[in-house]
């Protein structure tokens, strides 16, 4: 083994930070041995040097001030796990332009700023790995950035947040209601701070921004990816989707045909003897289309203590065999900065409809006559609960291949209708093969 050290500055000592801090100190031998130089942890940041913790951290090595990290001469790696923009940027910022490795799992970073510090840290010649940052245990950011990077890749499919998919699971399963399925999520450390994020399909836009860049070499902005989430779907929504052979997902999905990019997030019917149907509970799961690999499946649990950690040992560890093999910092790759965004106007897909409308003749034809003007051709029709009482039914449509402007556009005619009394959800369905 190499000599040398590599000093470990930690910043963050929550769910994931004191996994890492646990295998620093537990497996220390081994993890060196494998890095090829000893890891020393050296100073960890918290918020609350007197917090009962399960993981045994040596009192001497936590600091509330974060300068005693970033400063100290004897570390050379930071591992920033406080997550969010600020101050985790600052932090970042600061340890790049002093020459230090930096890893993170901070999607929210990597997502909005990784351009900008990448090229910081190609200046002080150090390395920034984020492996971390998306699919929790499942080496992603490593097959895009080395192993498949022979490929054109031109669609990715993805289930990247593992709060939402925990809850759709339990939704779907054991017709538990969302609430309650976000505590338990909570409770086993998947959600974020703030499970709005992972509701609302924030979380999973982040993740999405940072895989889209690197499969399709374009500056990818989070802020231009269509984001949906999850808090509109309903119990029935799973009932009519099974009975019409689908499973539902909040789906991030990117294409690149022709250098035309769409970016969006979104829950989705998929057809349920597809792969990414059978991906439940905290799983994690990204599907690539390429023109060399054709399709791959990567899956793995996506959010967690271990799976997280695992990521970000992975990422320390590579950064230890660089240094002790005195390899430079691997070139980030070109990206092309201002690439051509598809509105989500333009989207074509199938589309399902669930309304609740007056029970009587020629209701019926008021609507297709409404989705026929817009050119929405309808696939099949379900009507089911009728309520005497109410004098309603409620029915579910699917369609062909629609325009998104246009579903949108006989939605709000649809709702003017008097005879339909509610628009309960409209989801767009992923035709896939299998
Ligand atoms: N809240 C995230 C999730 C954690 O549920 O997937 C991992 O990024």
């Amino acid at each position: 083994m190499n000599s040398g050290s590599l000093g470990i500055g930690l910043l963050g000592l929550g769910n994931v930070g004191s996994g890492v801090a646990q295998e620093l100190i537990k497996n220390k031998e081994l993890l060196s041995e494998r890095a090829g130089i000893n890891l020393e942890l050296r100073k960890v940041l918290v918020r609350d040097i007197h917090k009962s913790r399960f993981v045994d951290v040596d009192s001497d090595l936590l600091t509330t001030n974060w300068t005693d990290v970033i400063d100290d001469p004897n570390v050379n790696l930071i591992v920033e796990l406080i997550g969010g923009e600020t101050p985790a940027k600052k932090y970042v910022q600061l340890a790049l332009s002093k020459a230090k490795h930096v890893v993170t799992a901070n999607k929210e970073l990597i997502a909005k700023h990784g351009q900008e510090l990448l090229a910081l840290a190609e200046d002080t010649k150090v390395n920034l790995l984020f492996e971390g940052s998306v699919g929790g245990s499942i080496p992603i950011i490593s097959a895009l950035t080395r192993d498949l990077s022979a490929n054109r890749i031109d669609t990715i499919r993805a289930i990247i947040n593992g709060t939402s998919n925990f809850i759709l699971t339990a939704m779907a399963e054991q017709n538990m209601d969302g609430a309650r399925a976000l505590q338990l999520a909570q409770s086993l450390g998947y959600a974020e701070a703030n499970p709005h994020n992972d509701v609302e399909g924030i979380d999973a836009s982040y993740k999405l921004a940072i895989l889209a860049t690197l499969a399709f070499q374009s500056k990818i902005d989070p802020s231009q990816v269509y984001t949906e989430g999850i808090s509109t779907l309903e119990a029935k929504d799973f009932q009519y989707a099974r009975e019409l052979g689908y499973a539902i997902k909040l789906l991030a999905i990117a294409k690149c045909e022709m250098k035309e990019i769409q970016v969006r997030v979104h829950p989705a019917l998929i057809p349920d003897n597809h792969m990414l149907a059978k991906v439940v509970g905290a799983f994690n799961a990204v599907e690539l289309e390429g023109n060399l690999l054709e399709r791959t499946l990567f899956h793995g649990l996506g959010a967690g203590q271990g799976p997280s950690t695992s990521a970000v040992l992975g990422d320390i560890l590579e950064i230890g065999r660089r240094i002790a093999t005195q390899s430079y910092p691997v070139k980030f790759i070109e990206l092309e900065q201002s690439p051509k965004i598809i509105p989500m106007n333009e989207l074509k897909t199938l589309y399902y409809f669930r309304l609740n409308i007056s029970d009587r003749a020629g209701v019926l034809a008021q609507i297709t006559k409404i989705l026929g003007d817009l050119d929405i051709s309808i696939a099949s029709v379900i009507q089911k609960d009728s309520d005497p009482s109410t004098g309603t039914a409620e029915i579910v449509i699917t369609t062909h291949i629609s325009k998104e402007e246009s579903v949108q556009r006989s939605l709000s005619l649809l709702e003017k209708l008097d005879t339909v009394t509610k628009v309960n959800n409209v989801i767009r369905i992923e035709e896939i093969l299998a």
